[in-house]
């Protein structure tokens, strides 16, 4: 048995825990020393946090204003000074690839889901080929932070080496992994899955403020002169990661702080399950879907929603804010059915979520870009943000920028254009595509 003198022991006593150890003298030695060391992992305090946020009742709904939206502006002037900040290696891309992905029921990590309609090609191979051809066309290396968790960080890294990193460097390409907290029953007791271990969840996607700072990735970033950060979640297909307008618009907004910068399409319809950006205390912020009130949800001013700036989740940070971000973000509960020893269970998952980090910004930008040429995410296996719907955006996008960019494409060929071949319609070599695409074939150009 654990020590009953030892300070875990006396711990886990003080808390009401100890039925973790309730299979202690069935264990292997193995197992015994894997469960010590979970429980070694755990920080008391936070789960002393989390224990009490079960006790109290869910947040009040909060006063939100409407914030201002700035479209995002199309001209050359923006374009060459983004241009200008990414040639002179200034930009990192940065990913968030640690969800378990359990709604699309896809059982390895998101980012290998092979996401496009004709080729097939991953999530993480479409970043991958959107660095690769700005890295070529800007004569720069852009280097890539992921953030895993434990569950599926092997997994990516083995992914991403099998392929030869997707024509990227492997030195140049940052894995690194989120931490995973105590995930709890409603009465705030830690559930064994094992008889040798307890449930755990990652800690949301705003680990990556701390995972950044602990992994070394941020003082890796400096010594490389990256000065911004462009944030894309793993699971959107359409996501412009190198966008050199959206960059310029950040550095230069007179209004913000030139801290923290983000997108939003308008809402399709006023229960979309999507964040929507507003005003708390005056700090432009983001209300989650699930904790925006119906009443909120549906206000309109003008004729509009209120609340209708959708948040796709792309933003651009300035690696000195992230740097700078002391507290600790806030925590949210989710209430989840996990597998456990004695059956299913109904738990809490506390998470963080990134986008906490707005209101810490003295002023943020929001942007209004267009939906179709940035926003189809792959979230649930049918329906809504399912792969067919994503698919169809896909390809609706191919042929419009192809279309564009002066390629004829008759009726009935089905088109998928490779992030290699251009990030914008006025970046796409015609010389290297069959023009016209002929009708009854499939073409990846
Ligand atoms: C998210 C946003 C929502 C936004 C929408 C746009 C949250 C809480 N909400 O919703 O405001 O409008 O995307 O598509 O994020 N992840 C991690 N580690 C974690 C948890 C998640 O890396 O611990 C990553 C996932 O791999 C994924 C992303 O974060 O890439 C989004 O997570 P998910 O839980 O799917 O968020 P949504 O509910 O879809």
């Amino acid at each position: 048995m654990i020590d009953k003198q030892s300070n875990l022991y006396k711990q886990l006593q003080e808390r009401d825990q100890l039925h973790v150890l309730k299979f202690w003298d069935e264990l292997s030695a193995i197992e015994q020393d894997e469960l010590t060391r979970q429980l070694e992992s755990i920080d008391f305090s936070l789960l002393d946090e989390f224990v009490n946020m079960l006790q109290q009742s869910n947040e009040m709904s909060q006063e939100i204003e409407a914030c201002e939206v700035h479209k995002r502006c199309e001209c050359n002037h923006h374009q060459e000074v983004g241009e200008a900040m990414i040639r002179k290696g200034e930009l990192g891309v940065l990913t968030v690839a640690g969800g378990d992905g359990t709604r699309l029921g896809w059982s390895g990590p998101k980012g290998t889901y092979p996401a496009t309609p004709l080729s097939g090609k991953s999530l993480f191979q479409l970043i991958a080929e959107q660095i690769v051809y700005a890295q070529e066309r800007y004569g720069v290396t852009i280097p890539w932070y992921i953030m895993t968790s434990v569950s599926n960080s092997e997994l990516t890294k083995s992914f991403l080496l099998d392929n030869n990193c997707f024509g990227l460097d492997r030195a140049d390409i940052f894995v690194f992994e989120q931490k995973q907290v105590p995930t709890l029953d409603e009465h705030g007791n830690l559930i064994l899955n094992t008889k040798s271990s307890f449930v755990t969840n990652p800690d949301g996607h705003g680990g990556i403020i701390s995972g950044l700072q602990q992994s070394g990735a941020l003082a890796e970033m400096e010594g490389r002169g990256i000065q911004y950060l462009s944030y894309v979640q793993v699971d959107n297909p359409l996501a412009r990661v190198v966008d050199p307008i959206f960059l310029a618009m950040h550095a230069m907004d007179d209004d913000s702080s030139n801290e923290v910068s983000s997108k939003c399409v308008p809402k399709t319809n006023s229960e979309e399950r999507v964040g929507v950006f507003c005003k708390k205390d005056g700090r432009v912020s983001i209300q989650e879907y699930s904790d925006l009130t119906d009443e909120q949800a549906s206000e309109t001013t003008e004729g509009e929603l209120t609340f209708g700036a959708g948040s796709i989740a792309i933003h651009m940070f300035s690696r000195a804010f992230l740097d700078q971000i002391a507290s600790s973000l806030p925590w949210h509960k989710a209430r989840k059915k996990v597998a456990a020893l004695e059956g299913e269970c109904n738990a809490i998952k506390f998470e963080t979520f990134v986008f906490d980090v707005l209101p810490m910004a003295a002023d943020s930008l929001v942007v209004q870009v267009k939906r179709e040429d940035e926003f189809a995410p792959i979230k649930n296996a049918n329906g809504d943000d399912s792969p067919a719907t994503s698919q169809a955006l896909q390809a609706s996008r191919s042929r419009r920028w192809l279309i564009e960019a002066g390629i004829d494409i008759e009726d009935g060929a089905e088109v998928e254009l490779s992030p290699l071949s251009g990030a914008s319609p006025r970046e796409i070599n015609v010389s290297e595509i069959p023009n016209p695409i002929k009708s009854g074939q499939q073409h990846v150009v």
